[in-house]
């Protein structure tokens, strides 16, 4: 219905705009998105429950879940900034600075791999990621237990039923101290509960920040014209740009990852290569004790190999919903304005790269990068024309968001409060 609704649009088009009807975009690598193309989240029997969504929403605005008490997620990924941080890298705990941009929530929950490196292959998984990494929350596994026992016991038990006893666990211990490798299997799975549940709470609330009904979707789903410099923008994003061989799908991404050969000043960063190792390793992988659907998350890991070359410095392909709404861009954060990526990134003259990690300024065409070597196959040629693409991808401008999820909610509201 859809496929035949915009092969209509297609060639509507091509008479009206004039194309030459050799060139009408194929708007079908694309397509048009609604809530209910929300995939599910088998490995996660709460991802739609209203009631964990409250709670999650709570941890997800609660900065207390830190070492310095002062830092959450929302601290990183505000709500104000397309849930980005509009600074090229996040002060956590105790101002401590990480070495890659945090990027937009908005529909992570179409990804396939999160994270720049894919290190997870759920949303569920990745919270406690963030609440125990050093340059963010730097918190512990414990620590987080003690804190839930003591400020969301009810809302918890009302959704995931009765919290272990936590008496006698320490009060800082995580993987890889010896506080954590003193404890008892028993004691290390029923933290490692918690926070896998965390994890699943706080993803039913992040299954709500969606970007759908945007100018395109009402363009693809329901006719509404785009302008001619919007058109020109599609057809070399779609065409010349060959932009769409890795941003495709109604999210304009393939969920894959890519070296597109950026600078990092000095530091390499092995992105996929070794997000594929994190991930085999992680205990909340969709394999994993703590998973819902072992066999779903099997079935994902299958696409996942150690020691593919293609893998070295490459990095997820970002969604390009809501891109022109985002202050900051790729995965260093290092360019501010949508059209120069575009430019910088894929359209040097006989270079390939962009400009500056932290600390550097590379600006070489690329020679600064760690890994040209294994720079993607797919590398296109912007070939141009990159204001109409930037016009183009702001018909893709996400819509705002219900006001009531852009806070924590009311504590009454949060499950077993009445
Ligand atoms: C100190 C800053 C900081 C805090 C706190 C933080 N994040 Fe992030 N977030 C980042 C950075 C930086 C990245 C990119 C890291 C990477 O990919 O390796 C990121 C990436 C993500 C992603 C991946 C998005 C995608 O599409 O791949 C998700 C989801 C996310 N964060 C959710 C959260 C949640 C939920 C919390 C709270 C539990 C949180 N973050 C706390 C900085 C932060
Ligand atoms: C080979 C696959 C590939 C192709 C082809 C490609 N991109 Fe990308 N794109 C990526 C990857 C990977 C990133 C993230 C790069 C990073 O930070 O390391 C990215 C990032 C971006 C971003 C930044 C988004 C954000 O929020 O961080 C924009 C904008 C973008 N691409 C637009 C385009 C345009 C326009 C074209 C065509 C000229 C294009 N891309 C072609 C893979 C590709």
């Amino acid at each position: 219905m859809r496929a035949a609704r915009s092969a209509l649009i297609s060639s509507l088009m091509c008479s009206a705009l004039a194309f030459g009807c050799d060139g009408p975009p194929d708007f079908e690598r694309l397509g048009g998105l609604t809530a209910d193309d929300l995939p599910p989240s088998p490995t996660n029997a709460w991802a739609d429950d209203p009631e964990a969504a409250v709670l999650g929403q709570a941890l997800f605005f609660d900065t207390r879940m830190s070492a310095d008490g002062e830092v959450g997620c929302v601290s990183c990924h505000d709500p104000d900034h397309a849930f980005a941080d509009p600074d090229q890298f996040s002060m956590g705990s105790f101002a401590r600075l990480g070495g890659r941009h945090a990027p937009s929530l908005l529909n992570v929950a179409f990804n396939e791999f999160t994270l720049w490196d894919g290190r997870a292959d759920s949303l569920w998984s990745q919270p406690i990621k963030a609440i125990e990494a050093e340059p963010e929350g730097d918190f512990s596994r414990t620590e987080l237990a003690h804190f839930i026992a003591s400020e969301y016991s009810a809302a918890y038990v009302e959704v995931f039923g009765p919290l272990p006893d936590l008496s006698g666990l320490p009060s800082r211990a995580k993987p890889g101290d010896a506080a954590w490798a003193g404890m008892s299997d028993s004691q290390r799975d029923a933290v490692n509960r918690i926070a896998a549940n965390v994890g699943k709470a706080i993803e039913a609330y992040e299954r709500k920040l969606l970007c759908v009904d945007t100018r395109f979707d009402r363009f693809m789903l329901e006719g509404e014209p785009l302008s001619e410099r919007e058109m020109d923008g599609a057809r070399n994003f779609l065409g010349g740009g060959d932009c769409a061989d890795c941003h495709s799908g109604p999210n304009l991404t393939d969920d894959r990852f890519h070296n597109l050969g950026l600078d990092h000043g000095g530091n390499p960063d092995y992105g996929r290569a070794e997000g594929v190792e994190a991930l085999l390793d992680d205990p909340f992988n969709g394999v994993g004790d703590y998973s819902d659907d072992p066999s779903f998350g099997a079935r994902r890991l299958a696409e996942v190999a150690l020691g593919r070359s293609a893998d070295v410095g490459a990095f997820k392909t970002p969604n390009l919903r809501g891109v022109g709404q985002r202050d900051r861009f790729g995965h260093l954060g290092h360019e501010t304005d949508l059209a120069d990526w575009i430019d910088d990134v894929y359209d040097r003259p006989g270079g390939r790269g962009g400009r500056g990690g932290r600390g550097g300024n590379g600006g070489n065409g690329g020679n600064g990068n760690d890994f040209v070597g294994q720079l993607s196959p797919d590398f296109p040629n912007g070939g141009g024309n990159e204001d109409a693409m930037a016009a183009f991808l702001r018909t893709l401008d996400c819509p705002p968001l219900p006001e009531h999820l852009l806070e924590a909610p009311d504590p009454s509201e949060l499950p077993g409060a009445r």
